[in-house]
């Protein structure tokens, strides 16, 4: 943060000092380091809680159950508590933590109710833990960490500009037990929407069902089914920029059926029977004088990339297609790397291989330059 010019201020709490010394933490930081031995009757303590206040933002990593849980409730029996309930600025917290203890009812509410107020999270990863276990639990990685409050932070070049985003797979029920999905990870969509939000664009995402934490600074809206999607979307119109990343299912069950289907006595298979998807990107494409000023589509091939991609350009109305290759051996469908060839009315560009992040970040740039030029 100090390398992007932040003024950093650190309050360590007493478990803080027991993993790193505050002589570490004030020299990294550059500034004199707050502790936890105050009493709010000593003066010069009361000044240290003007912090709270003097800052542009309040980050708090790693966030604790125990420290969301003091949150929630408006407890302040330490310094960095007292901080937390008498800040008038916007909070971020990096919950890390076991995954049981992140499963746990108590701190699910508690985060429900934190965010209700308006206090925004990164995080957490899937990942190993401290004490060696896996799971949902691990602090958002620093990088994400930072990006989580550029965005916060973000007075960019999107600045007024309203963006939607579609990400992860949807999933078309043949009964209420199964479904028919796909591999769609989310990555990509989850990045373009933060990508999107960091350069300042007034994000909504509508999200199929993922594994990812929602992004910070954004409103996210959970569908399952391709209608629930198309539906959201058009719920959101007007809108600067569409960005239709998600990898919706093109046939939903006609057939599907209310109860659990049963196996039949004579062993013989139930017929399963489609019927097409409406285009959530053909449709935003084709919407007249809704239609946002960018349309862009993704095209996921397994084979013939770019002639694939190209008639997709064509057929789907859009501005834009991100062509990738999503063959197995290619490592896309959820890795954290893609290489696409971007196709524009004035022709293709092909991108090196990068991470999903950088590919979100150029492509957010890129955007920005467009919309800027036009009115
Ligand atoms: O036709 P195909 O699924 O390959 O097209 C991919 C692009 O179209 C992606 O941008 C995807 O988000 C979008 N799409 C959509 N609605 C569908 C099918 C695809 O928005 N029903």
């Amino acid at each position: 943060m100090r390398d992007r010019g932040a003024d950093v201020r650190c309050i360590l709490t007493g478990n803080a000092t027991n993993f790193v010394t505050p002589l570490a933490v004030q020299t990294l930081a550059g500034n004199k380091v707050f502790e936890n031995t105050f009493s709010l009757t000593d003066e010069h303590e009361i000044g240290h809680i003007t912090l709270a206040r003097d800052c542009d933002l309040v980050v708090v990593a790693p966030a604790t159950a125990n420290l969301l849980a003091k949150m929630a409730h408006g407890l302040a029996d330490d310094l960095a508590s007292t901080a937390l309930l008498v800040t008038d600025k916007p909070i971020l917290v990096a919950p890390a933590m076991n995954f049981r203890m992140w499963g746990h009812a108590a701190t699910s509410a508690n985060m429900a109710l934190l965010k209700s107020r308006g206090v925004h999270a990164v995080g957490p990863n899937s990942g190993m833990l401290a004490e060696g276990e896996s799971g949902l639990g691990r602090m958002a990685e620093p990088a994400e960490i930072l990006a989580a409050i550029e965005t916060l932070l973000a007075a960019g070049p999107l600045k007024g500009v309203k963006a939607l985003v579609t990400s992860g797979p949807t999933y078309e029920p043949i009964d209420p037990v199964r479904f028919i999905g796909n591999r769609s990870s989310g990555k990509q969509g989850h990045a373009i929407a933060t990508a999107l939000a960091r350069l300042g664009a007034d994000v909504t995402l509508i999200s199929g069902p993922v594994k990812l934490a929602d992004p910070a600074n954004m409103r996210v809206i959970h569908v399952e089914t391709a209608r629930e999607m198309l539906g959201a979307a058009l719920g959101c119109l007007p809108m600067d920029v569409a960005v239709c990343a998600a990898a919706v299912a093109d046939w939903t069950v006609s057939n599907a059926s209310k109860e659990k289907r049963k196996k039949d006595a004579s062993g013989q298979a139930p017929l399963i029977e489609l019927a097409a998807n409406p285009d959530i990107l053909a449709t935003l494409s084709e919407k007249g004088s809704a239609r946002p000023r960018l349309v862009v589509g993704f095209a996921a091939e397994t084979e013939k990339v770019l002639e694939h991609a190209r008639a997709k350009h064509q057929r789907k109305g859009c501005d834009w297609i991100v062509a990738n290759d999503v063959s197995p051996q290619s490592g896309t469908f959820g890795g954290d790397f893609n290489s696409i060839h971007l196709i524009t009315a004035s022709g293709v560009e092909d991108w090196p291989r990068i991470t999903k992040a950088d590919v979100a970040e150029r492509l957010a740039w890129k955007i920005a330059d467009v919309l800027k030029g036009s009115p």
